[in-house]
């Protein structure tokens, strides 16, 4: 593995192409789930800068918080409930451009603005939810969805 990260500048579909063999490369030798995941959220927050990256991981039908950067968060997320708990009941991807328009979005920091959300799926079950949250408005769009769902097929390898 190699001990320092090479980071890229530039369009984000240029950062993706850069950190994403970077990723795989940190966790293809390793097993241990939590470890993984949190090498994958510091990569991404080295890379982007993101205000908040973290997993959500299911446990006992509820969303648990997992390995992250960023400030401190909520620790548990009903199914259904903001926009974790939906993209788990819909296995589908969120873009919200703007948390304010999103209804139950659940507000762990006024400085979040808009966020991503992917289901981790395993077997057709959704195990965990990988969540990025931005400053800014308007911070993700399909570019982002495209990449990070690679991104999710390699974590279904270990997960
Ligand atoms: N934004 C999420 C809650 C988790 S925090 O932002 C870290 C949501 O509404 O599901």
């Amino acid at each position: 593995m190699a001990e320092e990260l090479v980071l890229q500048q530039g369009h984000k579909a240029d950062q993706y192409q850069s950190i994403l063999p970077q990723i795989q490369a940190i966790i293809e030798d390793e097993t241990d789930m939590i470890a993984n995941l949190a090498n994958i959220c510091a990569a991404l927050k080295q890379q982007f800068d993101w205000f908040w990256i973290g997993f959500y991981l299911v446990k006992d039908n509820e969303l648990v918080l997992g390995p992250f950067q960023g400030p401190i968060a909520c620790t548990r997320i009903a199914k259904g409930r903001g926009v974790c708990g939906t993209a788990w009941q819909q296995q589908q991807i969120i873009i919200v451009p703007d948390v304010d328009q999103f209804l139950g979005h659940i507000t762990c920091s006024s400085a979040s603005k808009s966020e991503i959300v992917l289901p981790i799926m395993s077997n057709g079950d959704c195990v965990g939810v990988l969540d990025i949250d931005s400053d800014e408005l308007n911070q993700f769009d399909e570019v982002d969805a495209e990449y990070l769902q690679q991104l999710m097929l390699m974590i279904e390898k270990f997960i």
